[in-house]
């Protein structure tokens, strides 16, 4: 129920967010955030201080490896703190987002104790509580891409494979840092691109469950759809597919897995910004929908579809 809360709580958050997306273009912003309410510091405090030192350590020496945690002061004022940068990042990417981090993060949860940021490129989390080392499923949202794939069946048949050897990869191999990513051709020009990512500080064995978890809820989500993704505190998962190859150069260049290069010019809808370059006639139809990770059988409407709705009709009643 908490993250149903949560979600609803972020309901006018996402309007300001939407209504500076329309303003500014450059900046990255979140994909979501989650205020955990396990408390609220006051100004001027010892958690307020212990707090503003830990986010400075983290967007220092978070970029150097792509991961690092920290923790700073004592209880009851300690606060312990982990940033992550997608595997594929290089410094400098890196610290962008986690310099867009640290501001938002006290901007969209305002005096909060604990709070989770997530962008395309990083994370940040900082707590009150413990929870360095074990695994935590309990802040999972999904993002999907609104577009079906015509036949999802070739693509279905080689999902499982290529998303186990992604987690077989993460685990086994100590230099991928727990990120693997590739793609692989599915039918002729048709191509599935995987990536999977823990938070460094697990296990082997927990990094491995939380990927298997976030790999099985891929048909409650994403199923018949171009992408999806699953998105927790401790582990991300991404899958996209591609229909048609691009009539480019990039065609005569074959993919290399874990060359960044190869990654970003792979057609990947999935900047929040292109949410909104697919608008027509100031009608916004969102790329990506997005709802948090509660009760699968539930018929609540997908509160991501709600939030998207009242976006659109503010910016459908402005243009
Ligand atoms: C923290 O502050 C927020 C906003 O002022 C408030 O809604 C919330 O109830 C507070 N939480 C606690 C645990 O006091
Ligand atoms: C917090 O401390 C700063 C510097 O010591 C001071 O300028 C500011 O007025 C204080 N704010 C509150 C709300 O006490
Ligand atoms: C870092 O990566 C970004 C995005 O891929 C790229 O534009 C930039 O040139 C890279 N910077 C360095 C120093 O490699
Ligand atoms: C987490 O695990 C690391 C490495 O195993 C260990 O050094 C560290 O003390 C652990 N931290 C906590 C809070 O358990
Ligand atoms: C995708 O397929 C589902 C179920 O087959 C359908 O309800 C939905 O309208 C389709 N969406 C689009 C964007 O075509
Ligand atoms: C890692 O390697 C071991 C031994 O080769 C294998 O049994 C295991 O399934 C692999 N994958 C994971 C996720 O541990
Ligand atoms: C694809 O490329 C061919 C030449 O390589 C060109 O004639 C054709 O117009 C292109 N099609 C599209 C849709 O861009």
């Amino acid at each position: 129920m908490s993250i149903i809360m949560d979600f609803i709580s972020q309901v006018p958050l996402l309007l300001i967010i939407s209504l500076s997306l329309i303003t500014t273009t450059t900046r990255a912003d979140p994909l979501y955030q989650i205020c955990q309410n396990n408390g609220n510091y006051t100004t001027n405090n010892t958690y307020q201080s212990n707090l503003n030192t830990l986010l400075r350590s983290l967007s220092s020496n978070g970029p150097i490896t792509g991961f690092f945690t920290a923790t700073q002061g004592s209880p009851p004022d300690q606060v312990d703190g982990l940033v992550l940068c997608r595997g594929d990042t290089n410094e400098t990417t890196c610290a962008a987002c986690l310099d867009n981090a640290v501001p938002d993060i006290t901007q969209l949860c305002p005096y909060q104790k604990s709070a989770i940021i997530w962008y395309d490129d990083c994370l940040l989390r900082y707590s009150n509580l413990r929870f360095f080392n074990s695994s935590d499923e309990s802040h999972d949202f999904y993002m999907w891409n609104v577009k079906n794939v015509s036949d999802p069946t070739p693509f279905f048949k080689m999902l499982n494979g290529l998303m186990d050897s992604l987690v077989n990869q993460a685990v086994n191999d100590t230099s991928s840092e727990m990120f693997a990513t590739r793609d692989v051709k599915v039918n002729g020009a048709q191509r599935l691109y995987g990536l999977v990512q823990c938070t460094r500080d697990l296990s082997g064995d927990s990094c491995a469950n939380c990927l298997r978890d976030a790999i099985g809820e891929i048909p409650t989500c994403c199923a018949g759809k171009i992408g999806g993704r699953v998105i927790g505190a401790s582990c991300n998962i991404r899958e996209e597919k591609e229909e048609q190859a691009k009539n480019s150069s990039s065609d005569h260049h074959p993919c290399v897995p874990f060359s960044s290069n190869c990654l970003r010019s792979f057609r990947l809808p999935a900047k929040k910004d292109d949410y909104y370059e697919e608008c027509t006639n100031g009608y916004m139809a969102p790329e990506y929908a997005m709802r948090g990770h509660f009760s699968i059988k539930s018929d609540v409407f997908s509160f991501g579809v709600l939030v998207l709705e009242i976006m659109t009709g503010w910016r459908s009643n402005q243009f």
